[in-house]
């Protein structure tokens, strides 16, 4: 084996961001991109010698020619396994299970989640702890601080590993396994769901259609659905993972699938629809005529997880993060568990989960998870809500207005304002920081502020303080607007406005955007939206 040593300079903006790195994927085409920082990634992780290792992704453009230069990588860094997914595909939260069931010391996953992928679209390379869960701040800032530095990396001059079919090859001294990347992953949903129950509910004709967006999830939901529950074939649309997932964002939300809204809307709809995103990790959840919000699917699957065999025991406790609506704090409450607040980001669950403090988590970005894994978990939180709609046998609609009349209704929306000018929306953010002292007692459309501030989280397991996470005003009457940046962007600045209020007593239905009216205009009255992102809508409102 010939191990080249290669002579390299620093490239500059490798910090990992919310989710790992994620660029341009003509950037991380351009010479030594990719391995500065796949070598950065091993220094910061403090080498990987004779380490095991996994390396999957969701399949997007490029992907196939980065897991070769990886895997070449990894065996002159002294990698000893190097355990891959077929044809190089493994979802998010599949490697996050098979680094904890094979002890593995840890992962890259090569994604860029929702993003669209393509030669002018996003690529992504993150990194999973020996948890199975995304590296800690302390890593990824090591990983940043060795991007800083790097003169050298090296890798082997090979012929490209066979990932096409499961079975073990050498790279050098490294053994490359790759294995089938659904199987393990299905045998662990088995263990925790109802399965002959799931069989019945679908046998008895209760219609079910998931959207695997050209995305990871096909070949996971065909093999679940409709080979272990049977079924019928055509469950699963845009099944087949695609490099540039059909030209669409690969992001389940009511703009991006909208395909699957439009079905579940009309008169003959199937009785249960649900999408995943890019990497498997996101779920939309809709039931005939009713799109269930990522907040209040939480607060559902809080009350409801101790229905399936997993969760028989009861929850330890339940986190969010803080952007995603308080529905499953009241919840908690009701049933005496703790409820933590968090920062965006699953990474931060990751303590509560190790620590045994919570098993339920959930992030208004579309992430629902639990302890079985330390990643979110799209077709985890599928076959849970199918798992709750077999045991309560009520539809979705009848679920979701049982859970209001007995919790309230928070209501929620997100507005994003994309590709705005960074220095625009880091100045608006800047000038509400500024007034976040006198706030408290001042009247905004109507409402009086309780409470201003900017989100700061203390570890509670490690100790650790992450700050400037987020601007929150709580208002009067169970009101909340909160703001940040986007930290997952890969162009200008995404301004995200996230809008609450609670409704206490029925009727419950009625369209979000209305019964937030009050909110949205607190929100253009404290922070002046319009002008500071030259917009007079947002973009996205989920
Ligand atoms: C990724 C992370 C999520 C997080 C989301 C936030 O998807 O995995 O945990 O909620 O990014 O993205 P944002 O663009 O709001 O920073
Ligand atoms: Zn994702």
């Amino acid at each position: 084996m010939r191990i080249e040593t290669v002579p390299t300079t620093p490239i500059a903006g490798q910090k990992p961001g919310t989710s790992g790195l994620r660029k341009k994927t003509r950037v991380f085409m351009k010479r030594h991109y990719l391995e500065n920082f796949v070598a950065s990634i091993f220094a910061g992780i403090g080498g990987v010698r004779g380490r095991t290792l996994v390396l999957g992704g969701d399949g997007r453009y490029f992907a196939k020619e980065a897991a070769q230069v990886i895997l070449r990588m990894m065996a002159a860094h002294g990698v000893a396994r190097a355990i891959v997914g077929a044809g190089g595909l493994l979802s998010t939260p599949a490697a996050s299970n098979l680094i904890r069931q094979r002890a593995a010391d840890g992962g890259i996953i090569l994604s860029a989640s929702h993003n669209p992928g393509g030669p002018d679209a996003d690529f992504g390379v993150k990194f999973n702890a020996a948890n199975g869960g995304p590296a800690p701040e302390s890593v990824t800032d090591a990983i940043f601080a060795a991007t800083r530095e790097i003169e050298e990396y090296r890798i082997v001059v090979a012929e490209d590993a066979d990932l096409s079919a499961p079975g073990e090859h050498r790279l050098g001294d490294m053994v490359v396994e790759v294995v089938d990347p659904v199987a393990d992953y299905a045998d662990l949903m088995e263990t925790l769901f109802d399965f002959d129950a799931l069989r019945a509910l679908i046998g008895g004709g209760f219609r079910v259609r998931f959207d695997a967006m050209h995305a990871v999830t096909g070949p996971y939901a065909r093999e679940i659905l409709e080979n272990r529950l049977g079924a019928p074939e055509g469950t699963v649309v845009n099944g087949t993972p695609r490099e540039d997932f059909g030209g669409g964002h690969p992001d389940p939300n009511p703009v991006w699938a909208r395909e699957l809204m439009d079905t579940m809307l009309a008169e003959d709809a199937p009785d249960f629809g649900a999408a995943s995103d890019g990497d498997g990790d996101r779920n939309m959840i809709l039931g005939r005529g009713v799109y269930v919000g990522p907040s209040d699917s939480l607060a559902v699957l809080t009350a409801n997880a101790h229905l399936a065999p997993g969760y028989a025991d009861g929850l330890a406790g339940a986190a969010r993060s803080m952007p995603t609506s308080r529905a499953v704090d009241r919840v908690a409450a009701a049933k005496g568990i703790d409820c933590y607040e968090t920062p965006t980001g699953w990474k931060f669950f990751g303590n509560l989960l190790d620590a045994g403090r919570v098993t339920i988590c959930g992030e208004e970005s579309a992430g629902t998870g639990s302890d079985h894994v330390r990643e979110k978990d799209g077709l985890w939180a599928v076959l849970l809500w199918l798992n709750v709609l077999a045991v309560r046998e009520r539809s979705v609609a009848e679920i979701m207005e049982e859970h209001w009349a007995r919790y309230g209704r928070n209501w929620y929306s997100r507005h994003d304002y994309e590709g705005v000018d960074a220095e625009s929306a880091e100045g608006l953010m800047r000038a509400l920081r500024a007034r976040l002292p006198d706030l408290p007692g001042e009247t905004v459309a109507g409402r009086t502020v309780e409470a201003a501030d900017e989100f700061s989280y203390h570890d509670p397991v490690d100790g650790s303080t992450s700050s400037g996470q987020g601007i929150r005003i709580v208002l009067g009457g169970g009101g909340r607007i909160v703001l940040r940046l986007s930290g997952t962007g890969t162009e200008g600045a995404t301004l995200r406005v996230y809008l609450e209020d609670l409704q206490e007593e029925g009727p419950f239905g009625g369209d979000p955007q209305d019964a937030l009216a009050g909110m949205i205009a607190a929100a253009e009255g404290l922070a002046g939206i319009r002008e500071a992102t030259g917009r007079d809508a947002p973009d996205v409102a989920t």
